[in-house]
């Protein structure tokens, strides 16, 4: 997306603290001195079979971007295609019941919306929070010496891809599903209580693609263990399977030249390393000493970490390095 965003103007504006030139998929626009707006969107087509659990989580990725920034949701406005004659109204309800109750458990509101008629059923939702203008968290402030940390595990889109291919092993359907409508909440919240130096939160571009996001914001280079790295337990077969998604493949493809990947790293792993991810983690940028601390209270409130996963090293000649 960033070679399309780089073809547009750009409208300087002192009020923008976060546009479209840091690459990050959410905005920041500030309103006084203690107070600025953040605002994001995001919708796709169902990635499970059940209607309300595709609401849930595709409102919970929806406000991911908030909770990365380190801000709180306020009101949700949802987004609604789908096709009129073939489709049972029920379905509709629900999927919306979803959304409004995750929305509803963030502690926003749900204020209006849009439908539009479609070949194909698309829902998502655009958030606006608040965040303080001196206490916004952005994918650029990593620096050398601090610790990596994720929130959540990778290979959802290699389950969705096996859902959608009538594949999949029935036990990685309620795994997933539990792991997508988490709300980032939680994370965030002991994310700005212990502090932290730069987030960003794993949706469609990977690990691989938002760390490198991470590492180009932040001017240096991401260091990452792959065997520390959390990863739902069996999703490697759908790899072997042949049911990467197509996205997957495309960012693997395209960062090739500015990752380096050590050869003792197995191929099923670096396919999961890059799996495009639907409501993924937190991958978080903490310094050394607090990052001890980070892990020990994420465990504490629930979330799923395995520790640490990665450092940040000054710039190099690639933006990161995956090592065993
Ligand atoms: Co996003
Ligand atoms: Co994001």
């Amino acid at each position: 997306m960033a070679y399309i965003v780089r073809r547009l103007p750009e409208y300087p504006n002192d009020r923008v603290l976060v546009g479209p030139k840091t690459f990050a998929d959410a905005g920041i626009y500030k309103i006084s001195d203690e107070m600025a707006l953040v605002g994001t969107l995001d919708f796709f087509t169902p990635v499970v079979n059940n209607p309300y659990d595709y609401g849930q989580i595709a409102a919970a990725n929806a406000l991911s971007d908030v909770y990365a920034m380190g801000g709180k949701p306020l009101t949700a406005m949802n987004i609604l295609c789908y096709p009129l004659k073939s489709l049972d109204k029920d379905v509709l309800v629900e999927i919306l019941k979803g959304g409004a109750d995750k929305v509803n458990e963030a502690g926003a509101a749900v204020v209006g919306g849009h439908t539009l008629q479609d070949n194909e059923i698309k829902y998502g939702l655009s958030v606006t929070g608040i965040i303080h203008p001196d206490k916004i968290v952005t994918n650029a402030g990593a620096r050398a010496g601090d610790m990596l940390v994720l929130t959540k595990p990778l290979g959802t889109g290699l389950i969705i891809s096996a859902i959608k291919a009538n594949k999949v092993f029935e036990e990685d359907i309620s795994i997933v599903t539990k792991s997508m409508v988490l709300l980032n909440k939680t994370a965030s919240e002991v994310m700005l209580e212990v502090g932290a130096s730069a987030c960003t939160d794993i949706t469609g571009f990977g690990l691989m693609g938002h760390a490198y996001e991470m590492a180009e914001a932040s001017r240096v280079t991401l260091s990452f263990f792959a065997e520390r790295i959390p990863v739902f337990e069996g999703c490697e077969r759908y790899v072997r399977m042949g049911l990467i998604p197509g996205v997957s493949k495309l960012s693997k493809k395209y960062l090739k030249d500015v990752i380096r990947i050590d050869s003792r790293v197995r191929e099923g792993l670096v396919d999961v390393l890059f799996d495009s991810q639907t409501s993924g983690g937190l991958l978080i940028s903490i310094s050394k000493e607090k990052s001890e601390t980070l892990c020990a209270k994420l465990k504490e409130r629930g979330v799923m970490v395995t520790g640490i996963i990665g450092e940040v090293c000054e710039r190099m000649d690639v933006s990161i390095i995956v090592s065993p």
